[in-house]
């Protein structure tokens, strides 16, 4: 195992006086406190000690029931036996590379991926073979000549305001996708962190809909309700699902029970849906806020993504443009943002990307911290 190089790069960025486009935090003016403190009181009343025991490795019951009706709402049919809670989605990506990865196997990935299941793979010395994308996502044709001429051991894919760039696969695509992917009879990871952060457009259905059997689904109470917690599930095919708690039990015996309560009562009470306007309207304000800064001052050169969705913006500037030297000037200027390069499974490529978030940041630092960003691209 390596020390993350991205977190050493970034550790400059908690000096307060740097606005901090780099993160990938949600607003802590997001979490629902006033609904927690009401929860909570619930929560003691009804479950008592119960919330502070041991509980099962695969999850609470009332949570798991929970999950499966939160996600009919997404024309997923699973089943209680299906899920199993983690610490955070991260927790299933570690699981997963626990009980899949031999060392030498290869993983289809996107080019860019999520850094996060890079790293977490990255103990069971896997290799990778990247998707190519565009702007509606993987691009099924790459995906096909991948499993055509390689043995992957699973793809894994972010499809909806994917992290980094905030693509969401197409419907088209998905459904090109699945059948790939039922042809050469290999499994798909799924990470939907982002699913609930719509601010425009219409839901597409995941792609576990379409090919259940070979999915493990994985989504988390992060962006909903608060990081904190360390909140997230899987839905997996039986056999799947069994191995994933096996593997869990000889990590944590079980993810925090009174934070899986707590996330049980928000989606019975219905306090999710009432909250998750008031999370998307400030999201929504901030991502505008960011695109319309991005049209006034950045260069022309430059290219952007515009999701419906989610957290992140993905940058592409021209081909001779060096982010990670763009980096070390911004810091001086007091404005960080992540060098999109460290987001290929393939070290050096994309020296020309960047990723911004803005979730974190009001409306008047995202103008500011855009402006000072093109003014040090200018110079530069
Ligand atoms: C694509 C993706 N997967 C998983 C995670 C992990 O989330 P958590 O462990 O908080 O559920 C993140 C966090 O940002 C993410 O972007």
């Amino acid at each position: 195992m390596e020390y993350s190089a991205l977190s050493e790069l970034l550790r400059v960025t908690d000096d307060p006086k740097i606005i901090s486009l780099a993160g990938g935090l949600p607003a802590p003016e997001s979490f629902p406190l006033k609904i927690i403190e009401k929860l909570n009181k619930l929560v003691l009343k009804k479950y008592g000690a119960s919330t502070f025991q041991y509980g099962p490795t695969d999850g609470a019951k009332i949570l798991r029931e929970q999950i499966v009706i939160w996600l009919k709402e997404r024309n997923m049919k699973v089943a209680i036996e299906n899920i199993g809670v983690t610490s955070g989605s991260q927790g299933a990506l570690d699981t997963i590379g626990k009980i899949f990865i031999n060392e030498g196997d290869i993983i289809a990935v996107e080019s860019p991926t999520y850094i996060g299941a890079i790293d977490a793979f990255a103990p069971y010395g896997p290799k990778y073979a990247e998707i190519k994308t565009d702007d509606d996502g993987v691009i099924p044709e790459s995906l096909e000549t991948i499993l055509k001429t390689k043995k992957i051991k699973f793809v894994y894919l972010v499809p909806t305001f994917q992290n980094p760039t905030g693509r969401t696969i197409t419907w088209e695509r998905r459904k090109q996708i699945a059948k790939i992917i039922k042809k050469y009879g290999t499994l798909l990871i799924e990470d939907d962190p982002y699913n609930s952060l719509r601010y425009r457009g219409i839901a597409v259905d995941p792609i576990q809909t379409l090919i259940p059997d070979q999915t493990v689904y994985l989504c988390t109470f992060s962006k909903v309700l608060a990081p904190g917690l360390r909140i997230g599930f899987y839905s997996a095919p039986n056999n799947i699902a069994k191995l994933m708690m096996a593997s869990k039990q000889s990590v944590d015996l079980h993810t925090n029970s009174y934070g899986q309560y707590l996330s049980a009562e928000y989606l019975k009470t219905g306090d999710l849906k009432k909250h998750l306007p008031k999370i998307l309207k400030i999201y929504k304000s901030r991502q505008e806020a960011m695109l319309e800064a991005l049209k006034n001052y950045f260069p022309k050169t430059f290219s952007w993504t515009h999701p419906e969705g989610g957290m992140f913006i993905w940058l592409t500037g021209p081909k001779n443009f060096d982010a990670g030297k763009l980096y070390w000037k911004a810091i001086e200027n007091k404005v960080a943002f992540v060098p999109g390069t460290y987001f290929f499974a393939t070290p050096g490529i994309g020296k020309n990307t960047m990723r911004l978030n803005f979730t974190n940041v009001s409306e008047i630092e995202i103008e500011k911290a855009i402006k000072k960003l093109s003014q040090t691209i200018k110079s530069l």
